[in-house]
């Protein structure tokens, strides 16, 4: 189909979510998809370019439950979000890229000799750590968070140093980029 021809007025599809109109929709009658006017106007302007996507219709719809409990406007922007999230795990399978981690740790101070450990594996590592804060959250408990940006390898390395650092209570490394490589 031409993408600049109107879309049929077909009762009940477009966007599900309502709000910003869905730029690509699929007609299950016909088994087509249709692109909106509007997102040819961004195409024009930018490098934005359309594709259609064979699915299988219980995983769209599975899809599309998924998208509307998450809040997206639309398919578009929750696939742009899923492609980004995979990039960025395999930035993390690049042992020698450049990546940002973001470790939090919950530990009870009054362990015997932790926060003493906790304090020397960070100094060691003094050119990875970017910034990390100390919140007391109750009489017992601190919550750490530390940001570290360098090769994912090393980030890792400091990561599973701290988490398992005795008496530690919980943990969470998340693996994110400093965005360079990902459009
Ligand atoms: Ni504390």
């Amino acid at each position: 189909m031409n993408p600049e021809e109107s879309p049929p007025q077909l009762s009940g599809h477009g966007s599900p979510f309502g709000g910003t109109p869905d730029p690509f929709w699929f007609d299950f009658q016909k088994k087509e998809y249709y692109f909106s006017k509007e997102f040819n106007k961004e195409d024009e302007m930018g490098s934005v370019i359309r594709f259609g996507v064979s699915l299988n219709k219980e995983l769209l719809k599975e899809f599309d439950s998924l998208v509307e409990k998450t809040g997206y406007k639309n398919r578009s922007e929750a696939i742009r979000d899923l492609i980004r999230e995979r990039l960025v795990s395999e930035e993390w399978k690049e042992e020698e890229k450049e990546t940002v981690g973001i470790l939090g740790l919950v530990y009870d101070h009054e362990a015997r000799e932790l926060t003493e450990t906790l304090i020397r594996i960070q100094h060691q590592y003094i050119d990875l750590i970017v910034s990390s804060t100390h919140i007391h959250l109750d009489h017992h408990n601190c919550l750490e968070v530390i940001i570290m940006k360098g090769k994912s390898s090393l980030i890792r390395k400091i990561a599973d140093e701290l988490l398992s650092t005795r008496n530690v209570k919980h943990g969470k490394l998340i693996m994110t980029t400093t965005g360079s490589e990902i459009a």
